[in-house]
């Protein structure tokens, strides 16, 4: 489908429902300036040729030490796979990046400029760092196309949800990202319709409507059928370079697939780092986790 057709599909869907997409004067006569605004997360700074950098990062949970002496850095545009063991905390990792965890100790920071440990989760989320978790969270009950506008609200309430409507740059933005993750034939789906596979890419799509910088995907295929997985492996590799990724899988061919670098975690910090290749001839990674 053309993006023209995307577009006229997004204005077919708005006049579906005109209540749910007309917007309402503010009481200064104009349309209250935080409607369906897109997100433009600030510059971050990226001279130094990081957008992600951790150092040093510790956390202990109940005297266990999740995360240890963590040090890691992730170039802007940049797709990085991390693999490791059961527990090897990658998910605390992610949580620490996103604000959701606290380290005990270490440094965290987007760009070279912003310190996240001086930011909370909605904050972070604010500065252009997306996080999808493993499981789907769509509205069941709306369609993509309501779901992907969902995406761009502000929480201002139900009545200021109740009253929206796209601008012309939002909408092109919606059926650019309908195409990108191959939704555009089932713009007007209920999500609860749709495969596990394609909540997964919907749930991406509201990620994208917001433009994040940094992107943190938390197995992404898991469940996933194979013809899904070789799809969600075009997606990312359509996203690379447009966003910095940072994606955990067990999958290795799907790892395969799409990485560059792989950062291999084990007892919570670096064990191996290099292309796919590097890290599976790497001994101590065969006997942690790869096997014989
Ligand atoms: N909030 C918490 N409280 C206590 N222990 C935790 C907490 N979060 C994580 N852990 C522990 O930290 C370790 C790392 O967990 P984490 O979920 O980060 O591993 P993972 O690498 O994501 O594993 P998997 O591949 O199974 O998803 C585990 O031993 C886990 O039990
Ligand atoms: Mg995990």
């Amino acid at each position: 489908m053309t993006p023209d057709l995307l577009k006229q599909g997004a204005q077919r869907a708005a006049a579906h429902d005109p209540a749910v997409y007309q917007s309402t004067p503010t009481e200064s006569g104009g349309r209250d300036a935080s409607y369906g605004r897109i997100h433009t997360p600030g510059e971050v700074d990226v001279s130094h040729g990081r957008i992600l950098y951790l150092e040093d990062v510790s956390v202990s949970f109940d005297g266990f030490k999740a995360i240890n002496k963590l040090s890691l850095d992730i170039a802007p545009g940049e797709l990085r796979c991390i693999i490791g063991p059961n527990g090897a905390g990658k998910t605390t990792m992610m949580d620490i990046i996103t604000g959701k965890t606290r380290p005990d100790e270490g440094q965290v920071f987007f760009g070279s400029t912003i310190d996240l440990l001086r930011h909370n989760e909605p904050e972070i989320a604010q500065l252009g760092i997306g996080r999808k978790f493993q499981k789907p969270t769509v509205f069941e009950q709306l369609t993509v196309f309501e779901n992907l506008e969902l995406a761009l609200k502000t929480p201002k309430g139900v009545k200021a949800s109740m009253f929206f409507k796209l601008d012309s740059v939002q909408s092109d933005r919606l059926a650019e990202v309908l195409h990108t993750i191959h939704l555009a034939d089932s713009v007007l789906t209920q999500a609860g319709k749709l495969s596990h596979g394609q909540k997964q890419w919907l749930e991406i799509g509201m990620l994208l409507m917001q433009d994040p910088k940094l992107l943190l995907l938390d197995e992404p295929v898991a469940g996933m059928t194979d013809h899904e997985t070789e799809r969600t492996a075009e997606l990312f590799l359509t996203l690379k370079g447009k966003h910095s990724l940072m994606v955990v899988e067990h999958d290795m061919g799907f790892i395969k697939t799409i990485s560059d670098i792989v950062t291999v975690l084990c007892d919570g910090s670096v064990l191996a780092q290099g292309t796919l290749d590097q890290v599976q001839s790497d001994e101590r990674v065969i006997e942690v986790y790869l096997g014989r």
